[in-house]
């Protein structure tokens, strides 16, 4: 679907910024993220009807021209950005790749964004994948919009969904509405401010039944029709009024407080209430730390991030598209652009964003944004664009991988070639490249599966080079640092077999299993083990 041009050329930037809400959507895998995504869209009216976003997930692929990889896996590799209005407001929703196409990306687009919904499944409660993801929104203090979906089935208690929320993900939550029932007995959710429900009726769009509208919760619609789940629901509204910290958005701006909504995507319910505290609660892009100066997003000159860098999307096309955050300013075809790393001045003229499989064209946009700019391997994660100003901006890490495989070489004598496309792809960011102190060879991490195949892939169509992988067995890798420098020094030393320098040259720890980990942590107060690596 083509992009409109929503920056309004008349309006001033200042406004065009508040007008912006940038979110991704989280979750662990059949939580129902696509299902919510697809109702947003809708509901913002960027595609008219259900099953085009789920036809995306599962099998258009066949028809598509992404890469072999995801022909094969019937997957995607790419996390996409879509763009819609609501109200006034222009939504930025993005993607964040699941299932078995997790990787680092999944966790870089968190550093894109302003804001987070994260789906839960009302069956299944708090997943795996869902707490890496919360780790990094706290890292970064985003704030976090929770949705408690699937409620037309028989589900947990909702108290006890909240408590979990609550103690794994340490976040509090603030519940803004309440269901009444569940599954077959599913009335409706609570409005537990305004003290009102819509009647819930499979399928509909709430939009539509407004009428249904039912005041307080003595109402006796709910005493009569639901009178089995009526009186444990104003049992709960009782606890939920008494104990649940109310909505607090100086808590909630910082990331520490999430407002709670229960829902039922696949039939539309709850979904305006998310849209609505998108649009009320969600902030506008905020000021981005560079290590010279803040950058207002509101100042008039275009600065951008790389956060994410996909490759060969489109063979026809054998290009890379680096996607950019833009920070402050705007951006419109033909803006000259200074990359800050190699100091070279950049003409961007084919900015572009992603709707479905369509590629588009934009013709303006501003801080807030997502734009997707075509290179040929020019442009990396963390890398900064702006009018010509040296700007450094933190804040797109790497992060400790999981995943561990060593590197065979179908033909040793092109070794020198591999170390060069290793490092090329290591410093994009597709994969992290380690070289053992001790060993030779190298180690390869990831947080994703796919990473290897992808890295394999693109050794083979880029580089010519064809590689098999070997298990490594590494629990987790962890980057070592000291205030004192003696200290690392002395680590190092006495654990060069288990050290290794990645791409960058900074020094991580490669712990073969947990128990060990937790005895060198111990052991070796003095040494930082990180988690994560700024670029
Ligand atoms: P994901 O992107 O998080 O992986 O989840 P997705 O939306 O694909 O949803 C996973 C499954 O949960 C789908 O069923 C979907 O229809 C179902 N689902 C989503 N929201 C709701 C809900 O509110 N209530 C109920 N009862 N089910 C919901 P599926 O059988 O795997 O796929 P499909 O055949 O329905 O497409």
């Amino acid at each position: 679907m083509p992009l409109q041009n929503v920056t309004k050329p008349d309006s001033s930037l200042d406004e065009q910024v508040k007008r912006r809400r940038t979110f991704a959507i989280i979750s662990h895998p059949d939580a129902g993220k696509t299902t919510l995504t697809e109702k947003l869209l809708m509901y913002g009216g960027a595609i008219r009807s259900s099953g085009t976003v789920k036809a995306r997930k599962s099998h258009q692929y066949a028809k598509s021209d992404w890469m072999e990889v995801e022909k094969q896996r019937g997957i995607s590799v790419a996390s996409s950005v879509m763009q819609f209005e609501f109200q006034d407001c222009v939504i930025n929703l993005l993607d964040t790749p699941g299932h078995q196409d997790f990787s680092e990306d999944t966790y870089r687009v968190l550093t894109a964004v302003d804001a987070a919904l994260m789906v839960i499944d009302a069956a299944k409660g708090v997943e795996a994948q869902t707490i890496k993801l919360l780790e990094v929104c706290r890292l970064h203090r985003t704030p976090v919009i929770t949705f408690i979906n699937k409620m037309d089935r028989e589900v947990r208690e909702p108290l006890e969904l909240i408590d979990e929320i609550e103690h794994i993900l340490s976040i509090d939550c603030a519940p803004i509405t309440w269901p009444i029932g569940m599954g077959k007995q599913f009335a409706g959710v609570f409005d537990i401010a305004r003290d009102q429900m819509l009647k819930f009726t499979p399928g509909q769009d709430r939009i539509e039944i407004e009428s249904e509208m039912i005041q307080g919760e003595e109402h006796p619609y709910l005493a009569e029709k639901f009178s089995l789940v009526h009186a444990v629901f104003k049992e709960e509204l009782e606890v939920v009024r008494e104990v649940m910290p109310p909505f607090d958005m100086t808590r909630f701006l910082a990331g520490a407080l999430s407002p709670v909504f229960f829902g039922s995507a696949i039939n539309n319910y709850g979904v305006q209430d998310i849209l609505q505290a998108l649009v009320d609660w969600a902030p506008s892009p905020r000021p981005r730390e560079a290590r010279q100066r803040s950058i207002a997003p509101d100042s008039a000159t275009f600065t951008g991030i790389v956060f994410k860098i996909q490759a060969n999307m489109d063979p026809h096309h054998r290009d890379r598209i680096a996607f950019l955050r833009i920070c402050s300013g705007r951006y419109r075809p033909g803006l000259k652009a200074v990359h800050v790393r190699t100091h070279k001045t950049l003409r961007l003229d084919h900015a572009i964003t992603f709707m479905a499989q369509e590629r588009s064209h934009l013709m303006a946009a501003c801080a807030g944004d997502i734009i997707g700019i075509p290179n040929h391997g020019r442009l990396r994660i963390g890398d900064v664009l702006t009018e010509g100003e040296h700007l450094d901006v933190d804040g797109i890490p790497h992060f400790s991988p999981e995943l561990f495989r060593s590197v065979r070489l179908e033909d040793p004598l092109r070794i020198k070639q591999l170390n060069k496309a290793l490092q090329e792809l290591g410093e994009e960011g597709a994969i992290q490249v380690f070289h053992p102190l001790e060993r030779t060879g190298l180690v390869l991490g990831a947080v994703g599966q796919l990473q290897f195949e992808t890295v394999a892939h693109r050794l083979q169509s880029e580089y010519d080079i064809h590689v098999g992988f070997d298990k490594f067995q590494v629990h987790k890798a962890l980057w070592v640092s000291a205030e004192d420098i003696n200290e690392l020094e002395h680590f190092e030393n006495a654990n060069r077999n288990r050290l290794a320098r990645d791409a960058s040259g900074a020094l991580a720890f490669l712990a073969p299993t947990k128990a060990i980990l937790q005895v060198t942590m111990d052991k070796w107060d003095e040494i930082i083990f990180s988690e994560t690596r700024e670029i």
